[in-house]
């Protein structure tokens, strides 16, 4: 298994383009299984979650074509409606073909995606909500299976704004007969810009961008060629990498509104930044202590959790950081620790004492996001970090190695 070689502390210099959102092209890939036609999918960015989400939908019979950085899909001849649990069990967001299959084919057979390492991970909402849309659900040896003469346009309520159950059902509902509305839907970027993406097939959605989708079914959807865009939560680990070593880099490629609420919470903590339309630039900066809640957008996002307690090590100080989104986001700490961070737990708050110097040791990834948290910290810890099973960091960091290379790092992936 590949590992990370990372020596510091380092300081970085230069500017960064960030990759296309995963999470806006995962469910978006889910979503040309709604058409016959082409769908040309640019820039997709190589990560472990998409080759997952591809193996998919290849099993289900999609004709798949690379170009470039650019896939196209074609779902004329759909061969099979059931995702098996050798590749749900690896990617929870393949749960998002059961709202698609269900509209189009009337029939879908999803493996349950069980838990992973943040949580139990249910689909409540998702299941709950297809049966106000019409689909017989039922549940047996680990499987999901949904059928439906034809899905009916309902009036849904979220219990919660679930990311994954507002894109299933959004999907769903834009070839359900007659009008769909939903409330207290997310509000995250990459779910407007599924409901774009649709909106391009020639779905009829209004409200995107608000709690309150409206959606008027059609007959059939057409093909289109779509971009997405660029992922907030790459973006926001490469600003706080930028902060963390008193760097000045530019991060571009994105849309720093997307990730508004952290910038502003940084800069009254005494960030010194740039920020444009497109792009973030770090100063040096002296930073006071952090104390932040996640929440849904356009809160603080969990997906960048692990990044802001990285941070708070390199803070003089307390910092407090509570996970309220997932109930065991935490593993980075231990790792954390290992380098000398002081970190205690205390149910879902972390308390830092910033501003001690680290040392480097040898850590092992847990998560996506945790993963991301290690690379950090090991940029400012003294000496040669070796971080273990990055496979999970190639999950949604594309060419993380080499980005942080430009930038000045330090790093090296060795076998
Ligand atoms: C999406 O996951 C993201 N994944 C996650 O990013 C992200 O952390 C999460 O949204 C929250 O922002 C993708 O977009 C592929 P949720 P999702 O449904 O859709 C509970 C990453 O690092 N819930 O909004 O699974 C759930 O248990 C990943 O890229 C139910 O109880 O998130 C959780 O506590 C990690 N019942 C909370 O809601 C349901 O039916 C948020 O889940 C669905 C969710």
């Amino acid at each position: 298994m590949d590992k990370l070689l990372i020596n510091g502390p380092c300081k970085l210099n230069g500017s960064v383009e960030i990759s296309k959102a995963k999470n806006a092209y995962l469910p978006i890939m889910c979503g040309v299984l709604l058409t016959k036609e082409s769908i040309r999918l640019q820039k997709v960015p190589a990560l472990r979650d998409i080759n997952t989400m591809n193996s998919l939908l290849s099993q289900l019979g999609i004709k798949i074509e690379k170009e470039g950085r650019d896939i196209i899909y074609t779902a004329d001849s759909i061969t099979s409606q059931e995702a098996t649990y050798d590749l749900v069990k690896t990617m929870r967001a393949s749960i998002t073909v059961l709202g698609p299959l269900l509209a189009r084919f009337h029939h879908a057979k999803v493996s349950l995606p069980g838990g992973c390492a943040i949580g139990s991970r249910p689909v409540n909402l998702h299941l709950e909500n297809l049966a106000k849309l019409g689909a017989e659900i039922n549940i047996e040896s680990g499987y999901v299976e949904a059928k439906t003469n034809g899905l009916k346009g309902a009036h849904l309520v979220l219990d919660f704004p679930s990311v994954g159950a507002t894109e299933n059902l959004m999907m769903a509902a834009t070839l359900a007969e007659g009008t769909t509305i939903m409330e207290n839907c997310a509000l995250e970027p990459e779910v407007s810009d599924l409901a774009y993406f649709l909106k391009a097939l020639g779905a009829n959605i209004s409200g995107i961008g608000t709690k309150t989708i409206t959606i008027e079914g059609v007959a059939e959807l057409g093909g289109c060629d779509y971009e997405a865009i660029g992922d907030r939560i790459e973006a926001a680990t490469y600003v706080l990498a930028g902060l963390m070593t008193n760097s000045e880099i530019t991060v571009t490629g994105f849309k720093p509104a997307h990730i508004e609420f952290i910038l502003e919470k940084l800069v009254a903590a005494g960030a010194k930044l740039e920020i444009g339309d497109d792009f973030v630039k770090t100063k040096a900066s002296i930073l006071k202590g952090l104390k932040l809640d996640t929440a849904p957008y356009p809160g603080f996002p969990t997906d960048v959790q692990a990044q802001i307690i990285a941070l708070c090590t390199q803070i003089p100080g307390a910092s407090v950081i509570t996970e309220n989104i997932f109930e065991n986001r935490f593993m980075h700490i231990p790792e954390l620790k290992r380098l000398g961070a002081q970190i205690s737990l205390k149910g879902k708050s972390a308390f830092i004492e910033g501003g001690n110097p680290l040392k480097a040791a040898p850590i092992m990834c847990t998560d996506l996001r945790a993963s991301a948290a290690l690379v950090l910290t090991a940029l400012c810890a003294e000496g040669e970090t070796e971080i273990q099973r990055i496979y999970h960091l190639d999950r949604g960091y594309e060419k993380l190695d080499e980005k942080f290379s430009s930038l000045g790092a330090k790093i090296q992936r060795v076998k």
